[in-house]
């Protein structure tokens, strides 16, 4: 390299550190030691990047950092610009009732531009688990890993999300969210571990992420908006789900979902949509899910207005949440059953403008059925099983 050359890159290179200012959150205290609790440290890392009037780095190096619990809150923050750049990984106490009854265990709320790259999050809920399904009736409720709560401009990148007590990773009242290249990881058998939540949410995107857990790949709550979904490997789990929706009278509804290229592996459904059979003034509508695979999985397509489990709580109205405008494009592969298309709609409120393209799935090498409830709509291109759609 030419001394000019290595002129230039100092000159980069200090301008760069003039107009960014890097906390490392071992010089705040952070024991890279997995036992020593660094919740204190983090918080006052993040409170010094918070106050920077630049943009601001959080550096968290290589080693194990025990959190009892973090509400990084943005709400003060001179800095628009915060950046967490983790080489290490966040683990939750494994003793869980040290934040089984807390909401959160990291949360980052009322942040305006935040971007997370690298490291993982643990939430050691082994015991959690085994406490949950094992029927003992005292294991606390659990916590959500990883919550970005009435916050904007938000990117994670290749981020590992792994073993939480309940929900991995939760959108909520968040506007203009990139997670890309996310890994959301827990065992096929543990209880109600959705992968990521979106709910009450705008602009939310999840691109070529790789997602195994016992619940929900991604499920999608009321009030969520142009939420875009791509390049998602999904299994084992429940699938990815608009819903549970209704449970409420007065309820946001779900408008503008994209979901495409996903691949589902020996999951308990593939794309759903499931609502309450209660009363509700929600909706559904502006649905694409395109280009998707389905290797061995036991639904699917899947309507299902009718949920009520227990039979308790369900007034015999049918689901309140009208369904329209859900187009299905491509989606081929193997079922697990032989029910492959399963469209269950609402008997107060008949789904309406369903269409079915190019759909192939067979079953065993064998033809599968489809089976509709109230449901209307059009088809068009190859169709396994054969259409059962009313015509709109
Ligand atoms: C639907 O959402 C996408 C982002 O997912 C956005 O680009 C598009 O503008 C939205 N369409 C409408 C009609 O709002
Ligand atoms: C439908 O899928 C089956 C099994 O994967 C495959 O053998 C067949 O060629 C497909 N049909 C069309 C028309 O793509």
């Amino acid at each position: 390299m030419s001394p000019f050359a290595i002129f230039f890159l100092l000159l980069i290179n200090s301008s760069l550190a003039a107009n960014t200012n890097i906390y490392n959150v071992q010089n705040y205290g952070a024991k890279s030691d997995g036992k020593t609790d660094s919740s204190k440290a983090f918080l006052n890392a993040w409170a010094a990047a918070c106050a920077s009037n630049k943009p601001s780095t959080i550096n968290v190096p290589i080693g194990k950092y025990l959190i009892h619990n973090a509400n990084f809150n943005g709400q003060t923050c001179k800095s628009k610009a915060i950046t967490m750049h983790i080489d290490g990984t966040l683990l939750a106490p494994s003793d869980y009732n040290v934040i089984g009854n807390e909401e959160n265990w990291i949360k980052f709320e009322k942040v305006n531009g935040l971007s997370i790259y690298g490291g993982t999050f643990d939430g050691q809920a082994a015991a959690l688990w085994a406490c949950k399904n094992s029927n003992n009736k005292n294991c606390p409720d659990g916590t959500t890993a990883l919550t970005f709560y009435n916050s904007n401009n938000i990117i994670m990148s290749g981020v590992k999300v792994q073993n939480s007590q309940k929900f991995q990773i939760l959108v909520d009242g968040c506007h203009n969210v990139k997670l890309q290249g996310v890994k959301v990881s827990a065992p096929g058998n543990s209880p109600n571990t959705d992968g990521i939540h979106v709910k009450s949410s705008s602009g939310v995107s999840i691109m070529k992420s790789q997602i195994g857990t016992g619940d929900d790949c991604i499920s999608i709550g009321p009030g969520t908006s142009n939420l875009w979904i791509e390049g998602i490997a999904c299994g084992p789990g429940h699938g990815i789900s608009i819903g549970s929706l209704g449970w409420k009278q007065q309820e946001l509804g779900v408008q503008n979902v994209t979901v495409k290229t996903v691949t589902f592996s020996g999951t308990t459904n593939g794309v759903r949509v499931k609502t309450w059979a209660r009363p509700s003034n929600g909706f559904v509508r502006n649905v694409l899910f395109q280009h998707i695979v389905m290797v061995n999985v036991k639904n699917p397509i899947i309507i299902d207005q009718n949920y009520c489990p227990n039979h308790q709580s369900c007034p015999h109205k049918g689901s309140g949440i009208k369904i329209s405008d859900v187009t299905y494009q491509d989606i081929h592969g193997t079922s697990a059953t032989e029910v492959a298309v399963k469209l269950d709609c609402s008997k107060s409120n008949p789904c309406s403008g369903i269409t079915l393209e190019d759909v192939n799935l067979s079953y065993q090498n064998q033809q599968t059925e489809a089976s509709c409830v109230n449901a209307r709509g059009r088809v068009s291109g190859l169709q396994k099983p054969t259409n059962c759609l009313l015509k709109s």
